[in-house]
């Protein structure tokens, strides 16, 4: 899809220093906030409560997104909301690009002069437009890292307005996106500068009921009483060009980007891949592999994706009787269900791995997270084509990430994951989401 960059009545903008937030009496060690897979979109929903009075709203979660934009266009009521004024701290913490008036209305959140504007970026369907600064109150639920405990507020926690029209693609019920990327002003940033804790975040996704995303260090514990503390790590790169819809030259992604060697199936078969497209091409951007969780399934530069399929093909057959009948859109490789054994850790099909840093650094997919049932009798690999040229080679969606706790930490540049939690007895389903405050 091309991107669509939107403009409005938002104009030119500029800036300078420091974020400032209420000091609370309690500090939390870590926040917890449950994420849902919206059935009809596939998009994972998380909630938080914002403004004065608080009320709840659905954000759809970006783990790559630059920070988090909500609609202000249709009922924001908020007696703290608080549009950045130019050249504030806030804008220069945002790097906004600049500052403007507003014309379009009487003030109201989303509209006012002299404030600094940035580019809320509607990653599902690739458009962005402009959008003012501003700061209000957020309130979410902090943890011990086994159940949601006290509620705490920032006071003055930074997001950008969008227009109405921005929502379009997204779940139905959300009123915009929360951004878990690598800026200083994602919510894991302003999470953690807020509370002092450190700059981590947890993610674990799950296919129904309530997975979970966690601000701040582990515990992680999930029921019946599992501490997820084991990982395997990985570090995390910098793509040195911006994949975003709108952005300014020079400006480095957001987006969480991992190192993949090659790819392997059931430990003994080499899938041929082109590994110049696992690099990053530090001129253009190009190439590597990136974690996402607005794709809901893996997608795959062409070449790459013949060879998975091919391999996984040949492999399904070699070593499990396993037969290919034809495509269910938007899937190529599909397999007949006869054949294929149900196990703990998901449909009995070979093991697709992804080599890291070294032959002992792999991440295992197994069936829970390749395999979709289509139907009755059929199952498809859950990978897409994404195309020649394709941007980023390999971008890791949900459906693959679903049931593995990942910990991505921002100040040593490195992701954990702890594999399928299906091989520890639990899910992502099972944090207890009972109040003990
Ligand atoms: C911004 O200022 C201009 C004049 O300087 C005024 O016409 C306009 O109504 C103001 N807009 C808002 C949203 O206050
Ligand atoms: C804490 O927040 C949750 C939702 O985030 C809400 O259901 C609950 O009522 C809040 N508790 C208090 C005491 O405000
Ligand atoms: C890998 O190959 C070796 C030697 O051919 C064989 O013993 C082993 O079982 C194979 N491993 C798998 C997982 O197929
Ligand atoms: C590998 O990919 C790179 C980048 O797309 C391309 O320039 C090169 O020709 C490819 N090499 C082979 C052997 O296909
Ligand atoms: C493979 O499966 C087919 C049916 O799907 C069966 O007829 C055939 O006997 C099987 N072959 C082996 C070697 O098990
Ligand atoms: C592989 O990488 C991990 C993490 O970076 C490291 O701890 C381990 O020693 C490495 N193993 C080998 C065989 O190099
Ligand atoms: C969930 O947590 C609550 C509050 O601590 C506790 O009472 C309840 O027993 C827990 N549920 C399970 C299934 O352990």
């Amino acid at each position: 899809m091309a991107p669509t960059i939107i403009a409005t009545s938002l104009l030119i903008f500029f800036f300078l220093v420091t974020p400032s937030f209420c000091q609370q009496s309690f500090r939390p060690k870590a926040l917890v906030v449950p994420v849902s897979k919206d059935p009809s979109t596939l998009q994972y929903v998380t909630r938080l409560r914002q403004r004065t009075p608080l009320v709840p709203i659905s954000l759809v979660l970006d783990v790559g997104g630059q920070f988090l934009w909500v609609d202000c266009e249709s009922n924001y009521v908020s007696s703290t909301y608080r549009p950045a004024r130019c050249r504030s701290a806030q804008c220069s913490l945002a790097k906004a690009s600049g500052c403007g008036d507003c014309f379009s209305s009487p003030p109201r959140p989303g509209c006012n002069n002299d404030t600094c504007g940035v580019f809320p970026d509607n990653t599902v369907t690739r458009t962005a437009t402009g959008g003012e600064l501003a700061d209000d109150v957020v309130s979410v639920q902090s943890t011990d890292g086994k159940n949601p405990g006290r509620n705490v507020t920032v006071s003055r926690f930074l997001f950008s307005c969008a227009p109405s029209f921005l929502l379009q693609g997204l779940a139905n019920g959300v009123s915009g996106m929360a951004g878990l990327g690598r800026t200083r002003i994602s919510l894991p940033s302003l999470f953690s500068s807020a509370f002092s804790f450190h700059r981590k975040f947890a993610i674990c996704l799950s296919s129904f009921g309530n997975g979970v995303v966690f601000f701040g260090d582990g515990p992680y514990v999930f029921l019946p009483g599992k501490d997820i503390s084991s990982f395997t790590y990985t570090p995390l790169f910098i793509n040195p060009v911006s994949t975003a819809t709108a952005s300014t030259q020079g400006e480095p992604s957001s987006k969480y980007f991992i190192g993949v060697k090659s790819i392997r199936m059931d430990e003994n078969v080499t899938v041929p891949v082109n590994t110049t497209l696992l690099l990053i091409d530090k001129q253009s951007g190009f190439g590597g592999t990136k974690i996402s969780t607005v794709n809901p399934y893996t997608v795959l530069e062409s070449s790459i994706f013949g060879a998975l399929t091919e391999a996984f093909t040949r492999e399904a057959a070699a070593s499990r009787n396993i037969s290919r009948v034809g495509a269910v859109a938007p899937f190529e490789a599909c397999f007949s269900r006869e054949n294929i054994l149900s196990t703990r850790l998901g449909p009995a099909v070979p093991t697709i791995e992804l080599v890291l840093q070294n032959e002992s650094t792999v991440w295992r997919i197994f069936g829970a997270n390749s395999m979709v049932q289509v139907s009755d009798d059929v199952l498809c690999l859950a990978f897409v084509n994404g195309g020649e040229n394709s941007r980023t080679s390999i971008v890791i969606g949900g459906y693959q990430l679903e049931d593995n706790l990942l910990q991505f930490d921002l100040a040593t540049s490195r992701l954990g994951f702890s594999s399928t939690l299906l091989g520890r007895q639990t899910t992502c389903a099972n944090f207890n989401f009972t109040s003990n405050a």
